[in-house]
């Protein structure tokens, strides 16, 4: 015990990076928690219980529906599937609710080119009280992950201390790292210590966790959604250097398809967990999701600025007066993301601004696209005033790229 934590010391001390090459682009899949919680009665409400029926119906959508093919690839256990463990100390299932186990489930995750992810806790038990990763059990649970070839670990942090987060997020990295198995890890470390430094060493963080939740649970209704914004903008100079290729700030899941957000704000969500290059996890009922829903979560569009290659995490740029904000992402080949977010509460709002207004200054021409209409405007110089129209907590959204071959032939 003790040789093991000087030895993971001395990992921390050479400043070994997590370089599992997972994870270069944010995540993107499906997460049972937001929407279907600790639902463990199965026998009053079977079609939305935490089992592996759930699953697999919502692994059926995944690949038929579209959503596999644009990248939504992950299909991921939440909290409440534990039944305890067995005699050998080994996690195993609730086998009434999950009779086949976690080995089937992530094979036929697997036969559908989707990959499994699954729940722990570290800490005497997981949030919702069932058996934890104590520090004693890092080692065996990263194997048994790796055994039933689980592709990634959300690893959570209640009924824990400080200390032993500390120890125990990098060693469950070392654990996961030894088994040979890929494993995108999750972490919840940085949310259980308030998410800000000195608490949080955010290089330390990205040595051992591929993403990590850095703040609140999401609810479902808007204003949860701005408290999670509003934490992220505060702290943008914090946050927006943490985020790169392997490593994301997760403000955790996708309300879109629920009952909390409009139209307007389901698009505004969208939007602005792309411009934050975060994580994009539903957390809906894909067999009854609407098209209108649809469409904002496989918007092609979207989904390619989200990947793009850079993995630069965007910021707010400007807070207007009048209750405009614009947040703006780069992007590769010289491109941006840029979203005019409205927090105002009476009617459409005409925003008059220019490029050179937000700060870009080259002398190129830009087309833009709006990637909700579609619409192109082309043939925009930085002094080019415009106006978009943004509706009451909506957000208009463009992809800006300078227009190429303008150059005339030389003589
Ligand atoms: C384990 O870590 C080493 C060194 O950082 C890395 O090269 C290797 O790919 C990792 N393996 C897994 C399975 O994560
Ligand atoms: C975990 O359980 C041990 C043994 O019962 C107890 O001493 C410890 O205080 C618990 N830790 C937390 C953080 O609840
Ligand atoms: C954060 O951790 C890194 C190791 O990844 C270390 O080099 C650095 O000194 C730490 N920063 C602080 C402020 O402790
Ligand atoms: C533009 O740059 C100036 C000077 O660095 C800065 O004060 C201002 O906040 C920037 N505005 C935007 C919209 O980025
Ligand atoms: C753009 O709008 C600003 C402010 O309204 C104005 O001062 C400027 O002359 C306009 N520029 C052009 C090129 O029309």
């Amino acid at each position: 015990m003790l040789l093991s934590s000087v030895f993971l010391l001395a990992l921390v001390a050479q400043g070994l990076m997590l370089d599992n090459g997972l994870l270069r682009t944010p995540p993107m899949g499906w997460l049972a928690w937001e929407r279907f919680r600790c639902n463990t009665d199965c026998e009053a409400d079977p079609k939305n219980c935490i089992s592996e029926q759930l699953f697999m119906e919502m692994a059926d959508r995944l690949a038929q529906d579209g959503w596999r093919d644009m990248g939504y690839t992950y299909l991921n256990i939440d909290d409440c599937w534990i039944g305890g463990r067995d005699d050998n100390g080994r996690l195993v299932p609730d086998l009434k609710r999950f009779p086949h186990g976690i080995a089937f489930l992530a094979d036929y995750a697997h036969s559908l080119g989707l990959k499994l992810g699954i729940y722990e806790d570290l800490g005497n038990m997981t949030c919702m009280g069932y058996p934890g990763t104590t520090l004693d059990k890092v080692v065996p649970d990263a194997q048994t992950f790796a055994e039933w070839k689980v592709d990634m670990l959300k690893l959570d942090g209640c009924f824990s201390t400080r200390k032993e987060r500390a120890q125990g997020y990098p060693k469950m990295a070392a654990a996961l790292n030894a088994t040979g198995r890929p494993i995108a890890f999750s972490c919840s470390w940085p949310a259980y210590e308030g998410g800000l430094p000195p608490k949080v060493n955010y290089s330390l963080l990205a040595d051992s966790c591929n993403l990590w939740r850095n703040y609140d649970d999401i609810q479902d209704s808007w204003s949860s959604v701005l408290s999670i914004l509003d934490w992220f903008v505060k702290h943008q100079d914090i946050l927006q250097p943490a985020a790169g290729p392997g490593h994301w700030n997760d403000p955790d899941m996708l309300l879109i398809g629920n009952f909390g957000l409009s139209f307007e704000q389901a698009r505004a969500q969208m939007a602005l967990w792309t411009v934050l290059a975060a994580p994009l996890f539903m957390s809906t009922d894909l067999r009854t999701i609407s098209a209108q829903n649809t469409d904002i979560l496989q918007n092609p569009l979207m989904i390619k600025i989200n990947q793009d290659p850079l993995g630069i995490q965007g910021r707010r740029i400007l807070k207007e007066k009048s209750n405009i904000e614009v947040f703006m992402r780069p992007l590769s080949g010289e491109a941006s993301a840029l979203v005019f977010f409205s927090r105002r509460t009476d009617m459409p709002y005409h925003f008059h601004s220019s490029l050179a207004r937000l700060n870009f200054t080259s002398s190129k021409v830009y087309e833009v696209q709006n990637v909700y209409s579609g619409d192109i405007i082309s043939g925009l110089r930085c002094e080019t005033n415009f106006t978009v129209t943004i509706n009451p907590s909506g957000v208009v959204m463009w992809y800006v790229y300078p227009i190429k071959n303008l150059k005339i032939p030389q003589q």
